[in-house]
């Protein structure tokens, strides 16, 4: 539904040109929580742009629902600029009004008729959570309502396509997962496209389908999640993953464990998706006679699965440690041994 291809976006700068969008060419569908993760500076809010016709690329295509929004202008691309619609880090409200009025903005802009506006947007109210604050100013509100509110205006002209530039950046970890779990409502519900773009793992993991990394205005690696996930390339993608599963920590704190275990091996598990640790575990020690601790761990909870990394000790005979590593091997956990 959305395709980009070969887009760069080039600034004239004081100190020269600038490519802040280097080649780049990815395809959302329909109906998924796409994620774009960097960090500052790495183009994200620049591509994100280009996806509803506020900036215009300097060479290359982007393409939503078959329009070709970098050749179109003027009526046609005010219209399908209706269809994809964005919330911000800083709300981007105006003070001065309720947050009815703010919701009811964009509708008086469509020319949508006064007794129309007032009932959807008292719909819009009840979708996002806001019962009994639509005569409230924005400063009123907590950070999570404003939230709220934009998301709200965002939905009122029905867009298909919901852009959101670092929309939980500004809000403290609870709110954030509230708004976290308020998008994936939005989007189950009425089967709206999301693209956000983050410097959060934690936002990519909680919501996201897919997910394309950026450094430097290139995409230096995108896919499914929990492929991402399990097999990191890029070293840049290698560090976002460790920001969840505390890789970097297990490998400082190795040699502390160690001293803890001068016997037996220490293996460190890797799990995806579907499979837990549990049952793997207790059929190590059932079927192999083995003792098993766990003394390291971090399980997070992603849209298709846990995924996470345990380092467990295993001790026994030679020949009984060395057939569970096999087993192991063989259940397809990705299994390093931690010498
Ligand atoms: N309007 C602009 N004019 C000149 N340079 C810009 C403009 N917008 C962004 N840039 C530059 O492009 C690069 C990417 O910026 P941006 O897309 O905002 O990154 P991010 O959102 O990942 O932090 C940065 O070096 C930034 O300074
Ligand atoms: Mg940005």
């Amino acid at each position: 539904m959305i395709t980009l291809k070969n887009i760069v976006k080039k600034y004239i700068t004081k100190s020269g040109p600038l490519t802040a969008v280097d080649q780049v060419s990815l395809t959302i569908n329909k109906g998924e929580i796409f994620g774009i993760i960097g960090y500052s500076g790495a183009g994200k809010s620049t591509l994100i742009r280009l996806l509803n016709g506020l900036e215009q690329p300097t060479d290359g295509e982007v393409i939503v629902n078959d329009l070709r929004f970098s050749h179109i202008k003027g009526k046609e691309l005010r219209e399908a600029r209706q269809k994809v619609s964005m919330i911000f880090q800083h709300f981007n409200l105006l003070w001065s009004r309720t947050v009815e009025d703010n919701i009811a903005f964009p509708l008086e802009i469509a020319g949508v008729p006064k007794a129309q506006r007032d009932a959807r947007v008292k719909e819009l109210i009840s979708l996002v959570g806001l019962d009994g604050r639509g005569s409230a100013y924005p400063s009123q509100l907590s950070g999570g309502q404003k939230q709220r509110v934009g998301i709200a205006r965002a939905l009122a002209n029905s867009p298909e396509v919901l852009l959101c530039d670092e929309a939980t950046s500004a809000l403290d970890p609870e709110t954030t997962d509230a708004i976290l779990d308020l998008l994936v409502d939005i989007n189950e519900r009425l089967g709206l496209t999301i693209v956000l773009i983050t410097h959060e793992m934690h936002v990519i993991q909680k919501i996201c389908n897919r997910v394309a990394v950026m450094e430097a205005g290139k995409v230096v690696e995108a896919g499914e999640v929990l492929q991402v996930f399990r097999n990191p390339q890029a070293p840049i993608t290698k560090r976002f993953v460790s920001q969840l599963t505390g890789t970097e920590d297990t490998n400082a704190t190795f040699a502390t464990i160690r001293a803890h275990y001068p016997t037996g091996q220490l293996i460190k598990l890797v799990f995806v998706g579907e499979r837990t640790e549990e049952p793997v575990i207790s059929r190590l020690v059932k079927q192999y006679d083995v003792s098993v601790s766990v003394v390291h761990g971090n399980i997070s909870q992603t849209k298709s699965g846990p995924y996470g990394t345990l380092v467990v000790h295993i001790d026994g005979d030679a020949k009984n440690i060395e057939q569970s590593l096999a087993f192991l091997r063989n259940v397809d956990v990705q299994t390093e041994v931690m010498s």
